[in-house]
């Protein structure tokens, strides 16, 4: 019998303590960071829902393999585990470890790169972009439309646009595109899986025009779990299984292990090809270490190893999707609007729609964010205009092409009750909505300015 409550299919063996705050300590904690949540310290904060990134909870399996860490300098044993497992999953032949995901994006990017080059992605994460753009090279964003149609329900709006790939390929030359980056699944585009079938036309066109194709995998175990259930001809499949033909498709992969990797810290650079990953080794022991750890120490590999076999499990996957679909499911029956259907990863909420007396220069994601934090405690952040608004050469904005907020949701970390909190704290917004004003920056960086920049209310 299939019941309708989705346990969470651990049990907690080791709290750690939330710092309840009150209405009044808030708006001090928020001025003093400036409007800007990631200025905010975390026990200032009592749901944090920041990123799914590196905030899991390890098992006590992964626990147990922190201590078997082999710390040497070269070929731990750690290493070979972590080698294998990826080796396995990916059947990619050169696997390097690197401390983070964008650790690996700078070694293959800044190789790959340089002015002169495009690369190409259904979207770029901000990190990814960042490490493009950094070389020279420009980062070109090709979803398909119904990606960028918040409210349309679609099985795959995280896929590529099939068209525009082959038109530009053609318009830049092959020769100047340095690599098609396929992200599974779209974290700036909503958390929405890419289906099968596009990766595989994805790798026609590629193989078509001798252009490398990438995979940022970070999430590919939530979008195997979207393939199994929304893609004929792979129901029969497990979840590992789907994620290597995927893989297969590929002439390489990245991928940031804070998120599928079920870890607080790791990633790893996977290539087909001698050449690249003789160049990009170069790189590696310059800047991460030597081959056989990368920036991470024994342990993170044994738990990486462990994590990568863990993230497959069915019944984890199922209270994984389930659970952040059924936020999603109650913010949309208040009449919130979000990102349809619901992402893997995250719950993506429309802010401008949500506050649509908020102009973009006055930037309503940051606003819903900085709103959140004062009504709950609950950090989320902004992916719109603050993260990806540029300036014309009058120092006018062009905004993004959405303005959103997302609420990651940690790997096994918060249970339902937590969940029920923030749905509660959604039903005081409602009540604000109509009377809230926006926030203007009075301070940025060059890049990544979400990071540091510090805001002001507008009026
Ligand atoms: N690619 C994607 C799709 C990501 O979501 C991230 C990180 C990275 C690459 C970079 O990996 O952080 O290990 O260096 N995303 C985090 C997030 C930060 O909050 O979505 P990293």
């Amino acid at each position: 019998m299939e019941f309708k409550t989705i346990i969470e299919p651990f049990k907690i063996k080791m709290v750690e303590p939330i710092k309840m705050t009150t209405h009044e300590a808030r708006k001090a904690f928020l001025e003093q960071a400036h409007y800007n949540p990631f200025l905010l310290k975390s026990e200032q904060v009592m749901i944090d829902l920041l990123t799914d990134s590196g905030t899991s909870a390890m098992s006590s399996n992964q626990w147990a393999g922190i201590m078997m860490g082999d710390e040497s300098y070269a070929g731990a044993k750690s290493w070979e585990r972590m080698d294998v497992a990826i080796h396995s999953l990916t059947g990619l032949e050169y696997v390097f470890p690197t401390h983070q995901g964008r650790a690996a994006e700078r070694i293959l990017y800044s190789y790959l790169g340089g002015k002169g080059k495009t690369f190409i992605s259904n979207t770029h994460f901000d990190t990814t972009r960042a490490n493009i753009e950094f070389s020279g090279a420009e980062a070109i964003d090709i979803p398909i439309a119904e990606g960028l149609n918040p409210s349309l329900i679609h099985p795959f709006k995280g896929n590529m646009d099939l068209q525009k790939l082959e038109n530009l390929i053609k318009q830049k030359g092959a020769k100047n595109i340095a690599g098609v980056i396929l992200t599974v699944t779209n974290n700036s585009g909503g958390g929405q899986p890419v289906s099968m079938d596009n990766a595989k036309s994805i790798s026609r066109i590629c193989k078509k025009y001798k252009v490398r194709f990438f995979l940022d995998c970070c999430r590919i175990a939530e979008n195997s779990y979207f393939i199994k259930h929304r893609e004929r001809g792979f129901e029969k499949y497990t979840y590992k299984e789907i994620a290597q033909e995927m893989f297969s498709l590929t002439d390489g992969a990245i991928m940031s292990a804070k998120k599928d990797g079920l870890v607080n810290m790791g990633g790893f650079l996977a290539l087909k090809n001698k050449e690249l990953a003789d160049a990009c080794k170069n790189l590696l022991i310059i800047t991460e270490g030597f081959t056989t750890y990368g920036g991470l120490s024994g342990r993170d590999m044994e738990a990486i190893a462990i994590g990568l076999e863990e993230v497959f499990d069915a019944n984890y996957l199922h209270y994984r999707i389930r659970s952040t679909a059924y936020l999603g499911e109650k913010l949309t029956k208040m009449g919130i609007p979000l990102i349809m259907p619901i992402g893997g990863h995250a719950v993506y909420i429309d802010a401008k729609t949500f506050y649509p007396q908020i102009p973009v220069n006055q930037y309503p994601g940051q606003t819903l964010v900085c709103e959140l934090y004062l009504a709950g405690g609950i950090r989320s952040v902004e992916i719109g205009s603050v993260m990806f608004g540029k300036y014309d050469k009058k120092g006018v904005l062009i905004p993004a092409s959405m303005e959103l907020v997302r609420l990651a949701i940690p790997r096994r970390v918060y249970t339902q009750s937590h969940i029920e909190y923030v749905i509660e704290v959604f039903e005081k917004l409602l009540e604000n909505r109509k009377y809230t004003k926006g926030y203007k920056i009075i301070e940025e960086p060059e890049f990544l300015r979400h990071f540091t920049a510090h805001f002001m209310p507008a009026s």
